[in-house]
């Protein structure tokens, strides 16, 4: 295991903590205050390996600043990366508390090792030159600095980023997901704050991961002795110039970035509300077709409410199901009104490839909620099962308005939802199985409603 640290300076502030497994995935991240509550989130995450914390560890220097912090100067200041000077002068720093961690936990602090569960070892490291090499930023994001709405759209862009990191498998992640939930709820400066040390221990977690890997993606900017950061070399690009929008992303792709999309607009740029500068100037790697290349997600978003279709879809969540995912992105290729989740209110994000982002999705805490939701306004509720009552589809007068609900692999609709709809309809099967996959069955009865209604 991994471990990420953004570890508060003083003793009183915030720390956010994550921990990855040996293939990198985010396991659980949080925010704590107080020494004994690091220890205990620790204590309860098992052995460390690698540990990246985000405050300084080796400080000898009494003034000034330190070797490490020249040198990432020289490579990352460019970037808005540079680094603060550090110095023992302050009586926080004397001895830092990130050194006061390791050294309670046993925790090497020497950047020769590579870390072993009997030997872990931690490292000092910076998310702000880390993002910008690991992303191939032109300028850091800001995300930490400005007004609400700023501050926000730079978090969005953040995690944006970090979602591209595959080895993470955030889609995969409850803690992610809780991540995304309190972002999407933000709505004051503080709900940010505390969004934002968990976020970059995230980080830190994957880039102690690439270190227990040796992939040669960092480097060790000062020593031991005069103390030392860890972070990837600097993009290969210069900076985006200063006053752009954004802190730009730059053309140069990360190693991990699929290759698709399209690249910086060519040309003198059009002109429209619908059109987002920041993809005009740095290309479309996003999963939307050719028509919506360049556009802003709110654009996209706008276009799609003027045209959707009038069926909407409904999934129990009682299991976090990994068809749901897929399931949402059919309804969004068919342009379903509305997706509706009941149950719980974290479904399986994997699968969707964002495309919720796109739909409207609300929430049930149960069947009971959904019905109403669907009797108040006039729709039928038809439920998609192959249970005794069923009726096969092809002979079923299928309604142009209407809720269609899917039940989960193994136990399929329950007995609540079956019950509760006007509905139910089955797929006609011939072979020996059972049933299809729930995804699989979604997508043939959403189609079903598109060969019938759509025009
Ligand atoms: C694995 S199936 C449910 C189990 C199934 N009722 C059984 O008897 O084994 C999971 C979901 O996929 C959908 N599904 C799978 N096969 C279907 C079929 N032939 N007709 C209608 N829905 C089906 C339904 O929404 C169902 O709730």
């Amino acid at each position: 295991m991994h471990i990420g640290i953004d570890l508060a300076w003083g003793a009183n502030g915030r720390t956010g903590l994550a921990a990855v497994d040996d293939d990198g995935r985010l396991l659980d991240s949080a925010s704590v205050r107080t020494d004994a509550e690091i220890a205990g989130w620790l204590d309860a995450h098992g052995p460390a390996v690698v540990v990246a914390v985000d405050a300084p560890l080796v400080v000898p220097n009494a003034t000034g600043r330190r070797e490490a912090e020249r040198l990432i100067g020289l490579v990352y200041a460019r970037y808005d990366a540079g680094a603060h000077p550090t110095n023992r002068s302050r009586p926080w720093m004397d001895p830092p508390r990130g050194m006061q961690l390791a050294e309670s936990r046993g925790w090497s602090v020497d950047p020769d090792h590579t870390g072993t569960e009997q030997r872990p070892v931690c490292l000092e490291v910076y998310p702000h030159p880390g993002m910008v090499g690991l992303f191939g930023l032109g300028r850091v994001v800001p995300y930490k600095k400005g007004s609400f709405a700023d501050r926000r759209a730079g978090f969005e862009r953040l995690v944006g980023l970090i979602e591209t990191l595959p080895a993470l498998d955030l889609p995969r992640s409850a803690a992610w997901a809780s991540v995304r939930e309190r972002l999407a709820a933000a709505t004051r400066l503080v709900d940010l704050d505390r969004l934002e040390d968990e976020v970059d221990a995230v980080f830190c977690a994957h880039l102690a991961w690439r270190w227990a890997r040796r992939d040669g993606s960092l480097v060790v900017y000062g020593d031991l002795r005069q103390g030392y950061v860890v972070a990837p070399p600097p993009p290969e690009q210069p900076p985006t110039p200063r006053g752009a929008p954004g802190g730009a992303v730059a053309a140069a792709p990360i190693e991990e970035r699929p290759p698709v999309g399209v690249g910086p607009w060519r040309g003198e740029w059009p002109e429209g509300e619908q059109w987002d500068p920041e993809l005009l100037r740095q290309g479309d790697s996003r999963n939307v077709v050719d028509a919506y290349r360049y556009w802003r997600m709110e654009a996209i978003v706008a276009d799609l409410d003027a045209r959707r279709h009038p069926f909407s879809v409904a999934i129990e969540n009682w299991q976090h199901d990994l068809n749901i995912g897929s399931i949402v992105r059919t309804a969004n290729a068919f342009a379903a009104a509305t997706v509706h989740i009941v149950g719980r209110r974290r479904w399986n994000k994997r699968g969707a490839m964002v495309t919720d982002r796109y739909q409207h999705v609300l929430h049930h805490d149960d069947v009971a909620g959904l019905l109403q939701w669907a009797r108040g306004r006039g729709l039928p509720v038809v439920a998609v099962d192959n249970v005794p009552a069923s009726v096969p589809i092809t002979a079923y007068d299928l309604p142009e308005r209407c809720v269609l609900l899917f039940g989960q692999e193994g136990p399929g609709l329950s007995a609540e939802a079956l019950a509760g709809a006007d509905a139910v309809v089955e797929i006609p099967q011939y072979g020996s199985t059972r049933s299809i996959n729930a995804s699989a069955a979604a997508a043939i009865v959403m189609h079903e409603w598109v060969r019938r209604w759509a025009r």
